[in-house]
Protein backbone atom coordinates (compact mmCIF):
# COMPACT_ATOMS: atom_id res chain seq x y z
CA UNK A 1 0.00 0.00 0.00
CA UNK A 2 2.76 2.30 0.98
CA UNK A 3 6.25 2.22 -0.37
CA UNK A 4 9.17 4.33 0.66
CA UNK A 5 12.27 4.28 -2.27
CA UNK A 6 15.56 6.35 -1.33
CA UNK A 7 13.71 8.76 0.64
CA UNK A 8 16.14 12.10 1.34
CA UNK A 9 14.74 15.35 3.03
CA UNK A 10 16.65 18.35 3.03
CA UNK A 11 15.80 21.20 5.48
CA UNK A 12 17.11 25.09 5.88
CA UNK A 13 18.84 24.34 8.97
CA UNK A 14 20.10 27.64 10.89
CA UNK A 15 19.72 29.13 6.89
CA UNK A 16 22.03 26.56 5.13
CA UNK A 17 20.48 23.32 3.53
CA UNK A 18 20.71 20.06 5.86
CA UNK A 19 20.19 16.16 5.12
CA UNK A 20 17.72 15.17 7.61
CA UNK A 21 16.82 12.14 5.96
CA UNK A 22 18.85 10.20 4.24
CA UNK A 23 18.24 7.33 1.55
CA UNK A 24 15.17 6.10 3.80
CA UNK A 25 13.21 2.67 1.87
CA UNK A 26 10.54 0.57 3.73
CA UNK A 27 7.19 -0.62 2.73
CA UNK A 28 4.00 -0.64 4.80
CA UNK A 29 0.88 -3.63 3.36
CA UNK A 30 -2.25 -2.79 4.13
CA UNK A 31 -3.25 -3.09 7.65
CA UNK A 32 -0.07 -3.71 8.78
CA UNK A 33 1.62 -1.88 11.70
CA UNK A 34 5.24 -1.01 11.00
CA UNK A 35 7.47 0.22 13.90
CA UNK A 36 9.57 3.30 13.19
CA UNK A 37 12.11 3.37 16.37
CA UNK A 38 15.64 5.37 17.27
CA UNK A 39 16.85 7.78 19.33
CA UNK A 40 15.63 11.46 18.96
CA UNK A 41 16.86 13.28 16.09
CA UNK A 42 16.93 10.28 14.43
CA UNK A 43 14.19 11.59 11.50
CA UNK A 44 10.72 9.45 12.14
CA UNK A 45 9.16 12.41 12.75
CA UNK A 46 10.44 13.92 9.30
CA UNK A 47 10.03 10.43 7.95
CA UNK A 48 6.40 10.53 8.83
CA UNK A 49 5.59 14.02 7.76
CA UNK A 50 6.46 13.34 4.42
CA UNK A 51 4.76 10.04 4.21
CA UNK A 52 1.63 13.07 5.44
CA UNK A 53 3.24 16.04 3.09
CA UNK A 54 3.36 17.67 6.48
CA UNK A 55 7.08 19.03 5.96
CA UNK A 56 7.98 22.37 7.34
CA UNK A 57 8.67 25.26 4.64
CA UNK A 58 11.04 25.15 2.84
CA UNK A 59 12.33 21.30 2.69
CA UNK A 60 13.21 19.32 -0.48
CA UNK A 61 12.80 15.79 -1.26
CA UNK A 62 14.19 13.04 -3.65
CA UNK A 63 13.10 9.87 -3.95
CA UNK A 64 9.50 8.36 -4.57
CA UNK A 65 6.68 7.45 -1.96
CA UNK A 66 3.93 5.47 -3.07
CA UNK A 67 0.23 5.22 -2.07
CA UNK A 68 -1.67 2.72 -4.08
CA UNK A 69 0.17 3.39 -7.34
CA UNK A 70 -0.06 7.21 -6.88
CA UNK A 71 3.05 9.47 -6.28
CA UNK A 72 2.45 11.23 -3.07
CA UNK A 73 5.49 13.71 -3.84
CA UNK A 74 4.06 14.79 -6.55
CA UNK A 75 0.16 14.83 -5.57
CA UNK A 76 -1.36 18.40 -5.28
CA UNK A 77 -4.28 20.34 -5.46
CA UNK A 78 -8.08 17.90 -5.23
CA UNK A 79 -5.40 14.80 -5.36
CA UNK A 80 -3.77 16.01 -2.11
CA UNK A 81 -6.61 17.26 -0.68
CA UNK A 82 -7.99 13.75 -1.06
CA UNK A 83 -5.10 12.11 0.13
CA UNK A 84 -4.61 14.03 3.27
CA UNK A 85 -8.48 13.72 4.37
CA UNK A 86 -8.98 10.07 3.04
CA UNK A 87 -6.01 7.98 2.53
CA UNK A 88 -3.79 8.68 5.47
CA UNK A 89 -3.82 10.88 9.38
CA UNK A 90 -1.39 11.55 11.59
CA UNK A 91 -1.38 11.36 15.11
CA UNK A 92 0.93 13.45 16.98
CA UNK A 93 2.95 13.12 20.66
CA UNK A 94 1.92 15.98 22.21
CA UNK A 95 -1.98 16.33 21.76
CA UNK A 96 -2.28 19.54 23.46
CA UNK A 97 -0.22 21.08 20.94
CA UNK A 98 -2.02 20.37 18.19
CA UNK A 99 -5.24 21.47 18.97
CA UNK A 100 -6.90 25.08 18.81
CA UNK A 101 -7.51 25.68 22.86
CA UNK A 102 -10.51 27.82 21.94
CA UNK A 103 -12.33 26.01 20.03
CA UNK A 104 -14.22 23.20 21.41
CA UNK A 105 -14.09 19.34 20.29
CA UNK A 106 -16.82 18.94 18.53
CA UNK A 107 -15.53 21.68 16.28
CA UNK A 108 -12.39 20.49 16.33
CA UNK A 109 -13.52 16.48 15.23
CA UNK A 110 -16.02 17.79 12.64
CA UNK A 111 -14.39 20.34 11.18
CA UNK A 112 -12.02 18.96 8.41
CA UNK A 113 -15.59 16.34 7.81
CA UNK A 114 -17.25 19.41 6.94
CA UNK A 115 -14.59 21.17 4.93
CA UNK A 116 -12.97 18.45 2.56
CA UNK A 117 -15.71 15.41 2.53
CA UNK A 118 -18.85 18.17 2.63
CA UNK A 119 -21.00 16.24 5.37
CA UNK A 120 -23.58 18.50 7.31
CA UNK A 121 -22.67 19.07 10.16
CA UNK A 122 -25.71 16.73 12.11
CA UNK A 123 -23.69 13.97 10.12
CA UNK A 124 -20.62 14.72 11.16
CA UNK A 125 -21.27 14.99 14.60
CA UNK A 126 -23.36 11.52 14.87
CA UNK A 127 -20.02 10.24 13.19
CA UNK A 128 -18.31 11.92 15.47
CA UNK A 129 -19.81 10.59 18.45
CA UNK A 130 -19.66 6.86 17.54
CA UNK A 131 -16.27 6.97 17.37
CA UNK A 132 -15.74 8.80 20.32
CA UNK A 133 -16.99 5.85 21.89
CA UNK A 134 -14.98 3.32 19.71
CA UNK A 135 -12.19 5.20 21.43
CA UNK A 136 -13.44 4.98 25.15
CA UNK A 137 -15.04 7.85 25.50
CA UNK A 138 -18.82 7.27 26.26
CA UNK A 139 -20.79 10.53 26.89
CA UNK A 140 -19.25 12.04 23.09
CA UNK A 141 -22.32 14.58 23.14
CA UNK A 142 -21.23 16.18 26.43
CA UNK A 143 -17.64 16.17 25.34
CA UNK A 144 -17.95 17.71 21.76
CA UNK A 145 -19.40 20.84 23.95
CA UNK A 146 -16.43 21.17 25.68
CA UNK A 147 -13.04 23.17 25.72
CA UNK A 148 -9.69 21.11 25.33
CA UNK A 149 -8.49 22.40 28.65
CA UNK A 150 -11.74 20.45 30.27
CA UNK A 151 -10.34 17.17 29.53
CA UNK A 152 -7.38 15.26 30.73
CA UNK A 153 -4.35 14.47 28.06
CA UNK A 154 -5.50 10.81 27.75
CA UNK A 155 -8.89 11.96 26.77
CA UNK A 156 -7.45 14.56 24.42
CA UNK A 157 -5.06 11.78 22.96
CA UNK A 158 -8.40 9.68 22.42
CA UNK A 159 -10.10 12.76 20.82
CA UNK A 160 -6.97 12.94 18.41
CA UNK A 161 -7.38 9.66 17.50
CA UNK A 162 -11.24 9.85 16.52
CA UNK A 163 -10.47 13.00 14.62
CA UNK A 164 -7.84 11.01 12.91
CA UNK A 165 -10.71 8.65 11.69
CA UNK A 166 -12.72 10.66 10.69
CA UNK A 167 -11.99 10.23 7.13
CA UNK A 168 -11.82 6.43 7.42
CA UNK A 169 -7.54 6.63 6.52
CA UNK A 170 -6.16 3.73 5.46
CA UNK A 171 -2.67 4.50 7.07
CA UNK A 172 -2.61 6.05 10.55
CA UNK A 173 0.85 7.79 11.20
CA UNK A 174 1.08 7.61 14.76
CA UNK A 175 4.07 9.58 16.01
CA UNK A 176 4.74 8.86 19.96
CA UNK A 177 1.03 9.26 20.46
CA UNK A 178 1.97 7.40 24.24
CA UNK A 179 4.99 9.69 24.95
CA UNK A 180 3.63 12.63 27.17
CA UNK A 181 0.97 10.16 28.95
CA UNK A 182 1.17 8.22 32.27
CA UNK A 183 1.92 4.70 32.10
CA UNK A 184 -1.56 3.59 32.78
CA UNK A 185 -2.98 5.98 29.95
CA UNK A 186 0.08 4.81 28.08
CA UNK A 187 -1.48 1.28 27.79
CA UNK A 188 -5.18 2.01 27.42
CA UNK A 189 -4.29 4.20 24.46
CA UNK A 190 -1.97 0.97 22.87
CA UNK A 191 -4.77 -0.88 23.73
CA UNK A 192 -7.27 1.48 21.39
CA UNK A 193 -4.94 1.60 18.40
CA UNK A 194 -4.58 -2.19 18.80
CA UNK A 195 -8.66 -2.87 18.56
CA UNK A 196 -8.67 0.21 15.60
CA UNK A 197 -6.57 -1.83 13.64
CA UNK A 198 -8.06 -5.54 13.99
CA UNK A 199 -11.85 -3.58 13.33
CA UNK A 200 -10.76 -1.09 11.26
CA UNK A 201 -7.91 -2.66 9.18
CA UNK A 202 -6.24 0.11 9.41
CA UNK A 203 -2.48 -0.11 8.50
CA UNK A 204 -0.39 1.85 11.23
CA UNK A 205 3.23 3.44 11.01
CA UNK A 206 4.12 3.88 14.72
CA UNK A 207 6.90 5.82 15.86
CA UNK A 208 8.70 5.74 19.39
CA UNK A 209 11.94 5.78 21.05
CA UNK A 210 11.04 2.23 22.50
CA UNK A 211 12.00 -0.81 20.77
CA UNK A 212 10.08 -3.07 23.14
CA UNK A 213 6.98 -1.40 23.30
CA UNK A 214 7.47 -1.48 19.50
CA UNK A 215 8.16 -5.28 19.03
CA UNK A 216 5.03 -6.04 21.39
CA UNK A 217 2.30 -4.14 18.60
CA UNK A 218 4.05 -3.72 15.34
CA UNK A 219 4.53 -6.64 12.23
CA UNK A 220 8.03 -5.83 11.39
CA UNK A 221 10.46 -3.09 12.63
CA UNK A 222 12.55 -0.02 10.76
CA UNK A 223 15.00 1.08 13.16
CA UNK A 224 16.40 4.56 12.49
CA UNK A 225 19.55 6.34 12.68
CA UNK A 226 21.22 9.89 12.44
CA UNK A 227 18.57 10.04 9.28
CA UNK A 228 19.41 6.64 7.56
CA UNK A 229 17.05 3.02 8.05
CA UNK A 230 19.86 1.07 9.37
CA UNK A 231 17.82 -2.49 9.94
CA UNK A 232 14.39 -4.09 9.45
CA UNK A 233 12.92 -6.59 10.44
CA UNK A 234 10.02 -8.71 11.58
CA UNK A 235 9.36 -8.03 15.33
CA UNK A 236 9.10 -11.96 15.84
CA UNK A 237 12.97 -12.46 15.06
CA UNK A 238 13.45 -8.88 16.84
CA UNK A 239 15.49 -10.56 20.28
CA UNK A 240 17.21 -13.25 17.96
CA UNK A 241 17.47 -12.26 14.80
CA UNK A 242 18.69 -8.37 15.11
CA UNK A 243 22.26 -7.70 13.86
CA UNK A 244 22.97 -3.92 13.55
CA UNK A 245 24.82 -2.94 17.11
CA UNK A 246 23.00 -0.17 17.01
CA UNK A 247 19.76 -2.42 17.22
CA UNK A 248 21.64 -4.74 19.61
CA UNK A 249 22.68 -1.85 21.61
CA UNK A 250 19.25 -0.61 22.11
CA UNK A 251 18.23 -4.04 23.01
CA UNK A 252 20.63 -4.30 25.80
CA UNK A 253 20.09 -0.70 27.22
CA UNK A 254 16.53 -1.41 28.29
CA UNK A 255 16.38 -2.32 32.08
CA UNK A 256 15.62 -5.37 33.34
CA UNK A 257 12.28 -6.17 35.32
CA UNK A 258 13.66 -9.35 37.31
CA UNK A 259 16.59 -8.16 38.06
CA UNK A 260 18.10 -4.88 40.16
CA UNK A 261 20.51 -3.17 37.82
CA UNK A 262 22.87 -0.93 39.59
CA UNK A 263 23.17 1.21 36.69
CA UNK A 264 21.55 0.79 33.26
CA UNK A 265 23.80 0.15 30.55
CA UNK A 266 23.80 2.39 27.58
CA UNK A 267 25.23 2.63 24.28
CA UNK A 268 27.98 5.26 24.92
CA UNK A 269 28.21 9.09 22.94
CA UNK A 270 25.39 11.19 21.60
CA UNK A 271 23.02 10.58 19.11
CA UNK A 272 23.40 12.21 15.58
CA UNK A 273 21.27 14.31 13.29
CA UNK A 274 21.97 12.98 9.09
CA UNK A 275 23.96 16.19 9.01
CA UNK A 276 26.40 15.80 11.38
CA UNK A 277 27.50 11.96 10.60
CA UNK A 278 30.65 11.72 9.89
CA UNK A 279 31.79 9.86 6.57
CA UNK A 280 31.32 6.52 6.72
CA UNK A 281 29.05 4.43 9.11
CA UNK A 282 27.25 7.07 11.08
CA UNK A 283 27.52 4.76 13.89
CA UNK A 284 30.69 3.82 14.02
CA UNK A 285 32.25 6.45 16.38
CA UNK A 286 29.35 4.49 19.08
CA UNK A 287 30.24 1.18 17.87
CA UNK A 288 32.21 -1.57 19.24
CA UNK A 289 32.75 -3.54 16.51
CA UNK A 290 34.10 -0.18 14.16
CA UNK A 291 36.88 -1.08 11.90
CA UNK A 292 38.86 1.30 9.48
CA UNK A 293 35.89 0.92 6.63
CA UNK A 294 33.66 1.46 8.94
CA UNK A 295 34.84 4.94 9.42
CA UNK A 296 35.76 5.48 5.63
CA UNK A 297 33.02 3.87 3.97
CA UNK A 298 29.27 4.21 3.72
CA UNK A 299 27.91 0.84 4.38
CA UNK A 300 25.34 -0.47 1.94
CA UNK A 301 21.81 -1.80 2.70
CA UNK A 302 22.44 -5.32 2.40
CA UNK A 303 19.93 -8.36 3.24
CA UNK A 304 17.71 -5.55 5.43
CA UNK A 305 21.24 -4.33 7.59
CA UNK A 306 23.33 -1.19 7.03
CA UNK A 307 26.70 -2.48 8.64
CA UNK A 308 30.24 -3.29 7.02
CA UNK A 309 30.32 -6.08 9.87
CA UNK A 310 26.85 -8.19 9.44
CA UNK A 311 29.64 -11.16 8.53
CA UNK A 312 31.96 -10.68 11.33
CA UNK A 313 29.57 -10.17 14.53
N1 LIG B 1 11.39 22.39 11.58
C1 LIG B 1 12.66 21.96 11.45
N2 LIG B 1 13.56 22.67 10.75
C2 LIG B 1 14.81 22.25 10.59
N3 LIG B 1 15.29 21.09 11.10
C3 LIG B 1 14.45 20.34 11.80
C4 LIG B 1 13.09 20.72 12.02
N4 LIG B 1 12.51 19.75 12.76
C5 LIG B 1 13.45 18.82 12.99
N5 LIG B 1 14.62 19.17 12.43
C6 LIG B 1 15.87 18.39 12.41
O1 LIG B 1 15.65 17.22 11.63
C7 LIG B 1 16.29 16.10 12.20
C8 LIG B 1 15.31 14.96 12.37
O2 LIG B 1 14.31 15.37 13.28
P1 LIG B 1 13.04 14.48 13.65
O3 LIG B 1 12.52 13.80 12.44
O4 LIG B 1 12.12 15.39 14.38
O5 LIG B 1 13.68 13.40 14.64
P2 LIG B 1 12.94 12.36 15.60
O6 LIG B 1 11.47 12.43 15.34
O7 LIG B 1 13.54 11.03 15.26
O8 LIG B 1 13.30 12.76 16.99
C9 LIG B 1 16.91 16.59 13.51
O9 LIG B 1 18.27 16.83 13.27
C10 LIG B 1 16.19 17.88 13.79
O10 LIG B 1 17.06 18.76 14.47
MG1 LIG C 1 9.93 12.94 16.61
Amino acid sequence: MLEITNLRVRLPVEGQPRTVIHDVSFAIGAGEAFGLIGESGSGKSMTAKAVARLLPEGAACEGAIVFDDRPVLELGGEDLRRYRSHDVAMIFQDPRASINPVRTVGDFLTEAARTNLGMRRPAAEEKAVALLAEVGIADGGRRLRQYPHQLSGGLLQRVMIASALMGDPRLLLADEPTTALDVTTQSEVMAILGRLRAEHGVAMLFITHDLELAGAVCDRIGVMYAGSLVEQLPSTALHEDAVHPYTRGLLTSRPSVTETVRRLPVIPGKPLSAFEAPDGCAFAPRCPHAIDTCRDEEPALVDDVRCHRVGDI
